[in-house]
């Protein structure tokens, strides 16, 4: 299972990176914008950093909403970089866009994905990921697991070679949750990923040990 970090903060991706168990990262307008990345030259800038600081994919996601303008935008934006993913919403422009980028060979990441068809599309399309957003289906009282599981078996049912890649993931349990019923990957926010390492018995054991340690050593 990939971790990627759901995130466009910097010193957020360096410490992920820094922990040696990263894969890659996730970005979108919000977390842009979060971070007070705006102008398309920062914009830029900014991708490329973030690729210099991971090794994994980097998703970036296009601005359009029509064909011409999501493939034009694509192209520029994979030309970035080759670690450069381009993330496309799962429209109808979307699923022809990603088509057309799949083919020139540019990868690809179906975002705002909330249904199984929706991910059959992408799937069909030949996106490289697609990113069902579990968190915000989990808001709106649908189980946001369950369509993790449903996706993961449709791909291995029919062969897909589309990642799914659980996006929108809250917290910790999430990502345990999408592990066992086999995300191929979890974009996760660095708190959830920091949280998996978490347990008291560790916290009284580690505790113990340095304590009996110093006792005969001083
Ligand atoms: O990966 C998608 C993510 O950024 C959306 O998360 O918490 O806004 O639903 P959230």
């Amino acid at each position: 299972m990939k971790f990627f970090i759901d995130t466009a903060n910097i010193d957020q991706i360096k410490e992920a990176q820094d922990l040696g168990v990263l894969d890659g990262v996730t970005t979108n307008p919000s977390l842009m914008a979060k971070e007070g990345i705006s102008g398309e030259e920062n914009i830029i800038n900014h991708y490329k950093k973030i690729c210099e600081i991971v090794d994994g994919d980097v998703s970036a996601e296009v601005i359009s909403t029509d064909f011409e303008g999501m493939i034009k935008e694509g192209e520029k934006l994979a030309a970035l970089h080759p670690q450069i993913v381009v993330k496309i919403p799962m429209i109808k422009e979307g699923i022809k866009a990603i088509k057309y980028l799949t083919e020139k060979g540019i990868k690809t990441n179906c975002t705002l994905v909330f249904s199984v068809g929706q991910a059959l599309l992408a799937a069909k399309a030949g996106a490289t990921y697609v990113s069902p957003f579990i968190g915000r289906l989990d808001d709106v009282s649908t189980d946001g697991v369950e369509l993790i599981a449903q996706i993961v078996e449709m791909n291995s049912y029919y062969g897909f070679e589309t990642q799914v890649l659980a996006a929108s993931i809250r917290h910790t349990m999430h990502i345990i949750q999408c592990m066992e019923v086999g995300a191929d990957v979890a974009t996760c926010p660095l708190s959830a990923i920091l949280g998996l390492a978490n347990h008291p018995l560790t916290d009284i054991g580690l505790e113990k040990f340095l304590a009996d340690y110093k006792k005969v050593n001083g």
